[in-house]
């Protein structure tokens, strides 16, 4: 049996932080409606010379230095992006070049929020399949570049960063384990980005691509979020032969710690087992759940032989859950993640 292990990690997160003392100064809100309703303190913001891919770049070679490979030795790139830097080529294709992968092949994935779980899926497949032996996974985005910042139901949420893992084929039980995906497009209209895209020049106007903005309805997306993250977390555990009591550590997606705590008590997971970050991050989009992966395995949370379930969530409607068992121990990450 053929398996799709973790073998490399790595992170990048601004340097600019945003703090909610500083959304107390651009938008009607407070630091203690934000923490309250959210969790979130403070988040990190692209600099004008930061992007998807520079973000991308720096937390995929540090995945290549911890899983001890040269980027020559990659099939295959996987980039999971609601933020490319070009509508056209592929970020995946620009991160090729950049790190000089050039046996790869590459393509992004757009799954918004549940991103990164859909592109760590469409690699394994490749992997336990036998096609590919070795395929670097990014989550990636620069959402803060499409948020409106006068609208206060939207930009104390989002920050920028990326995060990426080495799959290897091996022989070990160990890896990805299931796989959950689902997807509901009658809920497209509750988070969407306006204003970008060849659907709005139909007509011919081109002038309305210039303003993307995101738009969410944020109470039908807290409640469909605490329904999908229990739902496709137990249905992950099921499919891979194991129960909740087998779960060492669940990496939900960072929208809302009222999401989370929700998703966790209909787990009945005690809030020990799940990772959160989101107070200094906020939702990074495709890159919560690697960045999170990062911090587990470097906070000595994540260990081999623990079963992670690794779930997300957000536009499309859709989402994503995974069982992964860990493979190897953690090492000092080469260069710095931010
Ligand atoms: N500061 C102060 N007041 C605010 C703010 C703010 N930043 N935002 C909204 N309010 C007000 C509202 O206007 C409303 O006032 P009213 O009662 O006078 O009308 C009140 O607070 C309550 O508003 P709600 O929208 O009901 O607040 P809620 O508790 O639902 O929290 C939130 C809003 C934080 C957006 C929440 O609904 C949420 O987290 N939703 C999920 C969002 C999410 O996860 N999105 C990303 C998915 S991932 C992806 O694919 C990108």
């Amino acid at each position: 049996m053929r398996n799709a292990a973790i073998t490399g990690w790595g992170m990048a997160l601004p340097k600019q932080v945003l703090t909610n003392a500083d959304l107390e100064r651009m938008v009607d809100t407070s630091d203690e409606w934000i923490v309250t309703r959210t969790g979130i303190r403070e988040r990190r913001i692209a600099s004008p010379s930061e992007t998807t891919l520079s973000l991308s770049l720096t937390a995929a070679r540090q995945a290549l230095d911890v899983a001890g490979i040269s980027p020559l030795d990659l099939d295959l790139i996987v980039l999971a992006t609601t933020t490319p830097d070009t509508f056209m080529p592929a970020t995946a294709s620009l991160l090729q070049r950049e790190l000089g992968a050039f046996r790869a092949g590459a393509f992004d994935v757009v799954a918004a929020c549940a991103g990164f779980i859909y592109a760590i899926n469409v690699a394994a497949q490749f992997v336990r399949a036998g096609t590919l032996r070795t395929v670097l996974v990014v989550g990636a985005d620069t959402l803060t570049r499409m948020i409106d910042f006068t609208d206060r139901g939207t930009c104390i949420l989002f920050g920028d960063g990326a995060g990426a893992v080495v799959l290897q084929a091996t022989e070990e039980p160990v890896g990805i384990l299931s796989t959950v995906l689902g997807s509901d497009g009658r809920g497209a209209c509750h988070l969407y980005v306006d204003g970008w895209g060849t659907g709005i020049v139909q007509d011919g106007n081109r002038e309305a691509l210039r303003r993307p903005y995101m738009k969410m309805n944020g109470s039908e997306v807290f409640r469909f979020s605490v329904r999908v993250i229990g739902e496709a977390a137990a249905a992950a555990v099921e499919q891979a032969g194991l129960s909740l009591a087998d779960i060492d550590l669940l990496i939900p997606h960072q929208a809302n710690i009222r999401i989370i705590d929700a998703a966790a008590k209909r787990l009945d997971l005690p809030r020990e087992r799940i990772w959160a970050n989101l107070d200094r991050y906020g939702n990074t989009s495709a890159a919560s759940v690697p960045i999170c992966i990062v911090e587990a395995v470097e906070a000595g949370a994540l260990r081999p032989g623990m079963n992670v379930v690794l779930v997300g969530f957000g536009a499309g409607l859709s989402w994503g859950a995974t069982v992964v068992r860990w493979g190897r121990d953690g090492v000092e990450r080469v260069s710095g993640g931010e």
